[in-house]
């Protein structure tokens, strides 16, 4: 490989340390004063005429579409959907000049997020694109483009890529929003500045590894895990998952906590650990209510909440990262998974960086 570790043991690792610095980097090209300043424009008469959102992306990066489904609703109150490339090509997908589309790809390149994005320009829609790769297929056929400036990501598992996407997803949801007058001018600066201070936070979360590494060590004698969390922690619980199954070869699954006794609570038991999300206020004590329906079937509860939420009795571990404005509470939210992950597979001694059967990019259907 070209870019080295830089005294790191694995890609993986040192690009989950290098978020802070992708953050500010995409961040110093993006915010001018007080401002999003995207690279492009569109007019308000064309921003007043959208009446959907569709997401179009693969793997870690669909996931960061259903975190923009929450964040993106809130901020422009337009309805937002997400699709998977490999469905959205074959399924006849209902598109005209009132809809935005929003293509999400780390490389550019994925096979199933091209064939999507080339419906969509096909049929008429306004699509903005969102890349890690200057001069990738997403960069060059799109008018509007967001390269999110996370630096070359090694790592199969994609960890750097998902926070810059969730941040030009923001980014996206603050000038639109702006635009259609769904944000106040207090509220449009309180979420500049919560953006600016992003950086710093995910620091925090990361000096504070250890303490994701002794749960790690404790989860990695598991075969199967489930991870439950509400409201857009249902989201970052779906790609804390995914990333555990990736690279610890771990059965994980992610339930909106609310789900979970419509069905999977028949498979929780003493050896099913639950990683739980308590992150977001508002359903903090429905949360409360799931955690104990999986303490009562006698499951590890791993309980991960920010500072100003109320401990829950009885959990084996928690992991604490700082408080911020809910809303964009899910970029500090995925760090603690990351590491988890990570330190994880690392116990059982897997091939990070190289997981069995992936490839980083899927160029071919
Ligand atoms: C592959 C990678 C994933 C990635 C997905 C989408 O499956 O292993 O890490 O999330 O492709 O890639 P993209 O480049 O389109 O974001």
């Amino acid at each position: 490989e070209q870019i080295g570790k830089n005294g790191y043991e694995d890609y993986m690792i040192k690009e989950i340390f290098e978020q802070p610095q992708a953050i500010r980097q995409t961040l110093g090209s993006y915010l001018k004063g007080d401002e999003v300043s995207l690279p492009f424009i569109i007019s308000k008469e064309e921003l007043d005429k959208i009446d959907s959102i569709t997401i179009i992306a693969c793997g870690t990066a669909s996931y960061a579409g259903r975190v923009g489904e929450y964040l993106l609703e809130k901020l422009t109150r337009i309805p937002v959907k997400v699709e998977v490339g490999s469905e959205y090509r074959y399924k006849d997908p209902i598109i005209d000049d009132k809809k935005l589309i929003i293509i999400l790809s780390q490389s550019g390149e994925t096979a199933d997020t091209i064939a999507g994005m080339r419906e969509a320009i096909k049929r008429g829609a306004k699509v903005i694109g969102v890349t890690n790769v200057k001069g990738s297929t997403v960069s060059r056929e799109l008018e509007y483009v967001i390269h999110t400036l996370a630096g070359p990501e090694v790592s199969v598992a994609s960890t750097k890529a998902f926070t810059t996407q969730l941040l030009s997803l923001y980014l996206i949801g603050l000038y639109i929003g702006k635009e259609r007058d769904q944000i106040d001018a207090e509220k449009y600066k309180q979420s500049i500045d919560t953006l600016r201070i992003l950086p710093e936070k995910i620091s925090g979360i990361l000096n504070n590894k250890k303490a994701v590494e002794e749960v790690a060590s404790k989860l990695s004698k598991y075969e199967n895990m489930f991870y439950i969390g509400r409201n857009s922690d249902f989201p970052i619980c779906l790609e804390g998952s995914h990333k555990l199954k990736e690279i610890s070869y771990i059965h994980a699954e992610a339930y909106e906590a609310g789900e979970l006794k419509h069905g999977a609570l028949a498979l929780v038991t003493e050896d099913v650990p639950v990683i739980c999300l308590s992150t977001i206020e508002h359903v903090f004590d429905k949360m409360v209510s799931n955690i104990t329906e999986v303490q009562a079937r006698k499951a590890i509860i791993i309980n991960i909440r920010h500072e100003n939420i109320p401990s829950i009795d009885n959990v084996d571990s928690e992991i604490i990262i700082p408080a911020i404005d809910d809303l964009f509470t899910p970029i500090l939210a995925i760090i603690p998974l990351q590491l988890l992950a990570y330190y994880t597979a690392k116990f059982r001694g897997c091939d990070i960086d190289q997981p069995r059967n992936l490839a980083k990019s899927v160029t071919v259907e």
